[in-house]
Formats: C-alpha cells, sequence, structure tokens
C-alpha cells in the first residue's frame, strides 16, 4: 500500500537536509480534514534551520520534489504546510488492500527484533487485585501488537512468588493450616493467615524471629518449606489461571522470581567487582545520588538475604542472554517508578551490552478504584478479581436479555460483552491516569465503551447477512464513496497501521482503543446518514464493500486489545 505519510516525509527531508526519522516524527494528522491529511509543523525545525516557521513553509514548498499523482495539492497555512492526498488513489489502495489482505495493517517490520514483555505477575499467596488486572491487560494487548507488527516477542508471568514474606507464611501454616480447607478459595485463606501471622509477629518479637529463620530453611531448600511453598504456588496459580482464562491471557514463561534465586550472587559479584557497592548499615547498597535518585538501590539486605530489586537484575541478565532482547518492558502501575528507575541504573553496572540497557522500559500506568473506594489488599477489604468479572458478565447477560430477549448463545455473547468491556475500560484512557473501574459506565451501550464497539460491529454483519453476497473490490465504482461519511471511514481504515506503530512507539494501548470508537462513530454516522441499502445498485454495492472492510477492521483491532467480537447480540 502507498506509504502517503512516508512520501512527505521524504520529500521535506531531501528539501531540508534534516533526517527522514525525525521528519516522520512531526508529521501530523490533522483532526479537521479541511487542513489537509497530513501536516507538517514548520516550528519544529526553526531551531535547526534558524529561520521561522513561515519561511521554512515557503522554501520547503518550492523545493519539494513529490508525485503528483499521489499528493495532489500543498498548501500554506501559517507555519504549517498542509498536503492533500488523492482521494481516487487513497480509496483504491485501502479498499484493496483490506480485502487482499487476511492481517490487514500487519507487518514484518519487527522481524529479526526481540521483545519481552513482563507483565500481570501476581503475587503467590496474594489476591489478584485491580491493579494486577490492569497490567494483565495492557501487557496482553502490547504482546498481541508487536506480535502483529512482526516481532518475536516472549511474554513473562514474573510471579511474586519469592522473599521473606514466604518465611512468615509458612509459620502461619505451620499454626494455623489445619484449619483452613485450602481446596477452596485458597488465596483467600492464605491471606488471611498471613494477616494473623503478621499480627502476633507484631506483638511477639520470638515469633518474628522463627518466620526469618524459616525463609533462611526455604532458602537452604529445606525439604518441608520447599514443600509447603510449592504448594501455596501451585495453588496460587490455579486461581490466577482462572482469571486468565477469562481475560485470555496466555504466557510464554512463568518463570518468577523464585527462578532467579540461584542466580543473584553473580549479581553481587559482578556489582562487588565494580567497586560501587557499598556497605550501609550492615546492607549491600549501590549509591544512586549522583545519578538523581535520592534512595539508594538495596541489592542484599543486611540479614544477607536478597530482595526484590536483586532478583530483577539476576533476570535482566538472564533476560538479555537468553532472549537478546531489543526491548525489555515492565507494566506495572506507577507505584514501582522509584523501583524500575533505580534498577535500571543499577543495571548499567553488570557489564551488559549497552543494546540491553538502552531496551529496558517501564510502562507504568495508574491506579484503579472501585466506585466504593476499595481495592488495598493489606487492609484485607480487597475485591476478587474473579468475582468482579462474573458479576461484569452477569450484568451484561441482563442487559442483552432486555435488549434481545430472542438471541441464540446468549452466555457467550454476555462472556464476550462482560470480558471485552473490563478489557476495554482498562485500555480505553491513557495509561498512566488513574481510573474508576464502574460495572454500569463501562457496560453502557452507547457510551465509549466496548459494548459500543460490538455493537456496530453486529449492525456491519447485520447488513451484510441482509445483502447476501459481498461484492468484489474489481466491481466497485471508487466515484460512489467520495462522500464526506465514506471519506471519514476510508481515511481512518487507512490510518490502522500508523495507529499501530503510534501503540508501540508509546506502549500505549488506549492510542488503538481510541481509534475503534472514532471507526465505530464513523460508521454509525455513515450509517445513518446514508442509505446503505438503495435502489442504485452502483452505490449500494460500495456502501457494503464499505461495510464489510470496517467490520472486519473493527473486529482486527478488537482482537489485538483481547476482545472478542459477537456476530450477534
Ligand atoms: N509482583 C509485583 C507486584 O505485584 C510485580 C512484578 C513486576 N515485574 C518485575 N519484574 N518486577 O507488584
Amino acid at each position: 500500500m502507498i506509504n502517503f505519510k512516508q512520501e512527505i516525509g521524504v520529500g521535506i527531508s531531501k528539501a531540508t537536509n534534516i533526517s527522514e526519522e525525525e521528519i516522520l516524527g512531526y508529521i501530523e494528522i490533522p483532526k479537521d480534514k479541511a487542513n489537509g491529511d497530513y501536516a507538517f509543523p514548520c516550528f519544529k525545525l526553526a531551531k535547526t534551520l534558524k529561520k521561522a516557521p513561515p519561511v521554512i513553509a515557503n522554501e520547503i514548498k518550492e523545493k519539494i520534489e513529490i508525485d503528483e499523482n499521489k499528493i495532489q495539492k500543498i498548501e500554506i497555512a501559517g507555519g504549517y504546510i498542509n498536503f492533500y492526498i488523492n482521494k481516487n488513489l487513497l480509496i483504491k489502495e485501502v479498499l484493496e488492500e483490506a480485502e487482499n489482505n487476511e492481517y490487514y495493517g500487519s507487518s514484518t517490520e519487527g522481524n529479526g527484533k526481540n521483545i519481552v514483555i513482563d507483565y500481570s505477575s501476581p503475587n503467590i499467596a496474594k489476591p489478584f487485585h485491580i491493579g494486577h488486572l490492569k497490567t494483565t491487560v495492557i501487557g496482553g494487548a502490547l504482546y498481541n501488537i508487536y506480535k502483529y507488527l512482526g516481532y518475536n516477542v516472549t511474554g513473562i508471568n514474573h510471579l511474586g512468588d519469592y522473599g521473606t514474606q514466604f518465611g512468615k507464611l509458612i509459620e502461619g501454616y505451620k499454626r494455623w493450616g489445619k484449619d483452613y480447607d485450602l481446596t477452596q478459595n485458597p488465596i483467600d485463606k492464605l491471606a488471611e493467615i498471613y494477616q494473623k501471622i503478621n499480627i502476633l509477629c507484631k506483638e511477639d518479637e520470638k515469633v518474628l524471629n522463627q518466620c526469618r529463620e524459616n525463609f533462611r530453611l526455604l532458602e537452604q531448600k529445606d525439604e518441608y518449606s520447599v514443600k509447603v511453598w510449592k504448594e501455596f504456588r501451585d495453588l496460587s496459580i490455579k486461581e490466577f489461571q482462572k482469571i486468565y482464562d477469562l481475560l485470555g491471557t496466555k504466557f510464554d514463561s512463568w518463570n518468577g522470581e523464585a527462578f532467579y534465586e540461584d542466580k543473584t550472587d553473580e549479581v553481587i559479584d559482578i556489582l562487588k567487582k565494580t567497586g560501587k557497592l557499598v556497605e550501609s548499615d550492615g546492607a549491600l547498597i549501590v549509591d544512586l545520588s549522583d545519578k538523581g535518585i535520592d534512595t539508594p538501590c538495596i541489592v542484599c539486605k543486611s540479614n544477607g538475604s536478597t530482595i526484590y530489586a536483586t532478583r530483577d537484575l539476576a533476570a535482566i541478565l538472564y533476560r538479555a542472554r537468553t532472549y537478546d532482547f531489543d526491548k525489555c518492558i515492565y507494566v506495572t502501575s506507577y507505584e514501582q517508578n522509584l523501583h524500575f528507575k533505580q534498577i535500571f541504573e543499577v543495571a548499567k553496572l553488570l557489564g551488559l551490552d549497552e543494546k540491553y540497557t538502552k531496551g529496558l522500559e517501564h510502562v507504568a500506568y495508574g491506579m484503579v478504584r472501585l466506585p466504593t473506594g476499595k481495592m488495598s489488599t493489606r487492609e484485607g477489604n480487597f475485591v476478587k478479581i474473579e468475582d468482579l468479572l462474573k458479576d461484569t458478565i452477569k450484568r451484561a447477560s441482563e442487559i442483552i436479555l432486555e435488549k434481545n430477549p430472542n438471541l441464540e448463545n446468549k452466555e457467550e455473547v454476555a462472556k464476550k460483552v462482560g470480558i471485552g468491556a473490563v478489557i476495554f475500560n482498562n485500555l480505553a484512557t491513557s495509561r498512566v491516569k488513574d481510573e474508576i473501574f464502574d460495572i454500569n459506565e463501562m457496560l453502557n451501550f452507547q457510551g465509549e465503551t466496548d459494548p459500543y464497539i460490538q455493537y456496530t460491529y453486529v449492525r456491519t454483519k447485520s447488513v451484510l447477512e441482509k445483502v447476501g453476497t459481498i461484492p468484489k473490490f474489481k466491481d466497485i465504482n471508487i466515484d460512489s464513496l467520495n462522500d464526506e461519511y465514506s471519506q471519514n471511514i476510508i481515511n481512518l481504515i487507512y490510518n490502522f497501521k500508523d495507529i499501530l506503530n503510534q501503540v508501540i512507539e508509546k506502549n500505549e494501548p488506549s492510542i488503538l482503543s481510541r481509534y475503534l470508537i472514532d471507526l465505530a462513530k464513523a460508521f454509525s454516522l455513515f450509517y445513518n446518514e446514508n442509505k446503505i441499502i438503495c435502489d442504485d445498485k452502483m452505490i449500494q454495492d460500495a456502501r457494503i464493500y464499505l461495510t464489510y472492510i470496517t467490520g472486519k477492521v473493527l473486529k482486527q483491532g478488537a482482537l489485538l486489545l483481547g476482545i472478542e467480537m459477537p456476530n450477534k447480540m
């Protein structure tokens, strides 16, 4: 397919002698089509070229060499240059490609590049909370999109399955384990045991020491401790799996923190040799104040135990060697900003190639709250995600029953709508924003929600069903799609690939969510303003064809976010 943006970028690059990459980074897609299909903000070059934006604009317009069949008009508006592409050529390109390519928008540009995504990563024996739902969904979407663009992706569930807290949990289990039936809701019960032992530890120093001893035993692979720990792990994974099954989440690796337990010595050795690992109150730390990070990174506690950060450093070494990553992305809430700043800085001391330390990226997201404000795990007033998902499915099925009582496969549809609504809600706004998890809001069919997108998709399906056969592209009269509503859809469909690139550039799936809402809205307008099924066969065929392509892109886009489309609802 013709890459109009690229053509413009090359033209400006040649006219200004500035790299194509830089120029392409500045090219905008104006919201208002009156300002062209693409716009170049000349003020971006004012500093480099030491000229005023309107002067730059004039010079570029004078000098630029561009295929007039592709770009039909170039206009200057203040400091901007607006480019208008050949509409008929655009329509032809988009529609032909969308017909021929089953994976429309996919590419091979990522071939040969390795991406590691660390997401979900809940802590065993602790509830999977709303924050983990968010990393699961964001990580899952990024996973799909990188893959679609040809990257070799490894998804890792870096389970929180190690740490001194297991010394406590083992102690609690020893004391009260027999009072609990762990075959039912094991995580709730383990969490309860953990709370109880924590209280006891605060009251009684002896108990706390026993917990420390238990952890030491676990570190030394003492048989009983390992057996109990493994049971906690297995029970937890089984519970997490229920949520992953509902959400359709997959991982390539479940190497959690415990996996790195025997790999932290190497980290400490390397760091010792750099001379940057210093003792402080008995602990081993790396001072990062010269890097603008006030809190030092603790690598080894005074009792000799490693911590979360140490295991993350070992994981960086391991992942660099095992996956030879170009990017290693961590999806967690912004509460861990400091942690990742610290370990990314310390990772530079591990003797790794710069490729790896440069490829480390923390993808942070905001907090999620229920309308009631509940979410904390420490105080125990957490909500169970599994219940939350099931509630949403139930609510979706009530709405569906009301709207379409005769629908077949109501349960299956309710699941797609309910789960889709939750997934979309987690991806709908820019990830760093805090957000409220409100079931009614996310299931609003008229809102900017997943059900709205699904409903629009179902609409395309029912139009196609009415006419029976979908015309072929070669039989379509392109001039029949020259109205504003059709044009709008075609422009959006053309931009799909660019949107996917923007998503991975910023690791921001909400760009795709936003796009799907825009496309659904554009289709609703097209549907309301244009009679699709009409007396003029030529116009009808063109509109049917566009309806078909719109449905195809809506479905593919949603799938990349992890959302399935019902055929009817
Ligand atoms: N288990 C951690 C938590 O629940 C998240 C782990 C993120 N991944 C990592 N490599 N640190 O907060």
